[in-house]
């Protein structure tokens, strides 16, 4: 079975051709970095023009290097949620068109669940693995510039959120700190270059939410802690310092989703957790969960933590394996089907 994605959801306009669930037989990202990066942050409306401009080049482009034609393509995939509203309606609307004209049925994908398929891109042996019902339930910790999530999933297509960020998300809190010490956008591999070189224990900032009972986090009041100690140091910043702030900033962060993912692996016994979306790319992040978590870690590549089209395309299979598509008239941004065929809102 092939399965186009297309994926719009925040500054990447992506389309990718998987066969089978795994074998990526194309995948095309457009980034907007560069278009964001004079504003330190993703504007929508910048965003969406973007997409409107980059979408059917990409989705050609992705049919063209996978090497079929449109008729051998078994139903399109896009993701629907969570992300950007006008980012989004991009996606869906092409996604719908390009169904209504070739006849394709379509899949609305949660890329909070793509993300974490993104480990089973290109691994057919795994994917085989996983799909044992024995293996689950497992704990997806989606941390991406939009959203931080955590999510059990007791199988493919059969999720809930059992916690998430009630204010800014991970990677928007890595944005707004490097943003804040001059370090560029994306902040995220900026602010991990620094952390390289400075000391983690130097300021002790807030664990938000740590003690809160609860599986939902808060990245605001750190990124106001980081703010308050720069004003508190002196706006010019010596470069060891930015260093010391960024690792010290790093570790609050992967502590706190470090605690936050072991209490919801103890309190829903999953056993595995599978952590997606671009924070996930962080190497501090991917150490400390590699020796603290008392269940084996999946990770996809680095090349995949961040949006793409692929992940969704691979997703979209078991869905479309079991005939849950979404009609034209019910394909819209922040919808999805579960496995049920419900709809579902989010
Ligand atoms: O998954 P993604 O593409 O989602 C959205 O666009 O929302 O993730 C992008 C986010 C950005 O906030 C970026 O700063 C962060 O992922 N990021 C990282 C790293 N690489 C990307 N955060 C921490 N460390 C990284 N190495």
């Amino acid at each position: 079975m092939i399965i186009l994605g297309i994926e719009t959801a925040v500054d990447e306009t992506a389309a990718a051709v998987v066969e089978n669930g795994w074998r990526v037989l194309s995948s095309v990202v457009s980034t907007q970095v560069d278009l964001h990066a004079q504003f330190g942050g993703v504007v929508p409306e910048v965003a969406a023009r973007d997409h409107v401009k980059q979408i059917i080049p990409v989705v050609s482009t992705a049919i063209r290097e996978a090497g079929v034609l449109f008729n051998r393509i078994d139903a399109i995939a896009v993701s629907t949620t969570p992300g950007l509203l006008i980012a989004l309606l991009v996606g869906t609307e092409t996604a719908k068109t390009l169904s209504y004209i070739h006849l394709k049925p379509l899949v609305a994908v949660n890329d909070l669940e793509s993300h974490a398929y993104a480990v089973w891109l290109g691994e057919q042996e795994k994917l085989e693995d996983i799909k044992d019902k024995n293996t689950w339930p497992l704990l997806y910790l989606i941390v991406s510039g939009g959203t931080t999530a955590l999510v059990k999933a007791d199988y493919f297509g059969d999720f809930e959120i059992v916690g998430q960020t009630r204010d800014d998300a991970a990677g928007e809190a890595f944005d707004k700190v490097a943003k804040l010490m001059g370090l560029g956008y994306p902040g995220g591999p900026a602010i991990e270059r620094q952390a390289r070189l400075g000391d983690g224990q130097t300021f002790n900032f807030p664990r938000p939410m740590i003690d809160s009972n609860d599986l939902d986090f808060s990245f605001s009041g750190l990124k106001t802690a980081v703010v308050y100690k720069t004003k508190e140091l002196n706006e010019n910043l010596s470069q060891e310092t930015v260093n010391d702030i960024s690792a010290s900033f790093q570790e609050a962060v992967v502590d706190t989703l470090l605690t936050k993912t072991t209490a919801a692996v103890e309190e829903y016994r999953v056993k595995g957790v599978v952590v997606g979306g671009g924070v996930a790319a962080n190497g501090r992040l991917r150490e400390v969960f590699q020796s603290k978590m008392t269940v084996p870690v999946y990770f996809p590549p680095k090349s995949l933590c961040t949006d793409n089209a692929a992940m969704g395309a691979g997703c979209a299979y078991y869905y479309a394996q079991n005939k849950i598509f979404t009609g034209l008239d019910e394909l819209a941004p922040f919808c999805y089907k579960n496995i049920k065929g419900e709809i579902c809102k989010y």
